[in-house]
């Protein structure tokens, strides 16, 4: 069985990802890109429909995850994609590797390469490791799995095929982004996706965990213009989507929130608030949860909830990635 259906045999998905040989954010791929990921992933949800699910289309390639943050979902699923993708897939992680002796991010990643890595799929605590990784690896692709507050593209991915999917098309679906936007990868590479794509983007959060800039009416340096509405209640009228993020405490310095409890109060996604958005409106977070706090656990698992579906169309969207980036995307039959 081919991985395409005639339909989807266009010019476009013939041409994948073109001579990209890395994926570090979202902000350089075009609309026409984004609909070829999302097409070819498509068919590999297909494949995951098969009580069989494994197929050789990247049998003999060599998949390192290298996570020098916690991960459940994004590491497990491109292990996951690999695998049912027939590549042999190595796990490290910070912990437990040279790295706690002391060995630099680029002397680990080329000791990698060394072992004949064909793609290297990284999450680092700092913006721009996966970008200098990239300039440094000459036969290594590398893939952003999460670096520091700056970018997170598979996941944005995994977002865009899921609203694709609940309406048909980006283009001019509302997107209420919630919450801590300051500190969120998941937020700027969603605004990229989502700008190319043609989808209009409204951010909503606490002033202290929105950029400067957009608080003073101006434009997110180098980024696609975006609209803010501070009133959540405002915010969320006749729309398409909202995307609850996560308070990245992690990342937050003390006092950026008054208590939980005012967070709550003012940003928590509610079956009240819901009951503002379109009918059937689409609930996304990016996982992991704090329920009662992001977003209401009836809302949460109810049935408007997306949050179970972007985990499965991860494993969707990263399979599709790595058989791009390692194939070229250009053979036709390729799951049999
Ligand atoms: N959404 C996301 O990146 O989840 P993990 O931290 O579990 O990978």
């Amino acid at each position: 069985m081919s991985l395409r259906t005639p339909e989807q045999t266009t010019a476009q998905a013939q041409t994948g990802l073109g001579t990209r040989r890395h994926v570090l954010d979202l902000d350089d791929f075009t609309n026409v890109e984004i609909d070829t990921v999302l097409d070819v992933a498509e068919g590999m949800r297909e494949v995951l429909g098969r009580s069989i699910k494994k197929v050789p289309s990247l049998r003999g390639k060599v998949v390192f995850t290298l996570f020098y943050e916690a991960s459940t979902r994004t590491r497990v699923s491109f292990e996951q994609a690999g695998k049912l993708l027939s590549a042999d897939v190595i796990n490290i992680s910070a912990s437990g590797s040279s790295a706690e002796k002391g060995e630099s991010l680029l002397n680990t990643a080329l000791t990698l390469q060394a072992m004949h890595a064909d793609l290297l799929i990284i999450r680092h605590p700092h913006a721009g490791a996966p970008y200098f990784l990239a300039r440094h690896l000459e036969h290594t692709s590398v893939v952003n799995a999460g670096d520091g507050r700056h970018a997170h593209p598979t996941q944005a991915l995994l977002d865009l095929m899921t609203i694709r999917r609940h309406l048909g098309s980006l283009k001019d679906a509302k997107v209420v982004i919630v919450g801590d936007v300051l500190h969120s990868r998941v937020a700027r590479s969603n605004i990229w996706g989502l700008a190319a794509a043609g989808a209009r983007v409204v951010l909503s959060g606490p002033p202290t965990l929105m950029p400067r800039e957009l608080l003073q009416g101006e434009h997110l340096t180098g980024m696609p213009p975006v609209e803010v509405e501070t009133d959540l209640d405002k915010a969320i009228e006749d729309t398409d989507v909202i995307m609850a993020l996560r308070l990245q405490t992690e990342r937050q310095t003390r006092g950026m929130l008054p208590s939980i409890r005012e967070y709550t109060r003012r940003w928590l996604i509610t079956p009240e608030r819901y009951r503002r958005a379109k009918p059937n409106a689409l609930l996304m977070h990016p996982g992991p949860l704090n329920e009662g706090i992001e977003i209401s656990s009836a809302l949460a698992h109810g049935v408007g909830s997306g949050i179970e579906e972007q985990v499965s169309n991860g494993v969707a969207v990263r399979m599709a990635l790595l058989y791009l980036l390692l194939t070229g995307g250009a053979t036709e039959e390729i799951i049999q």
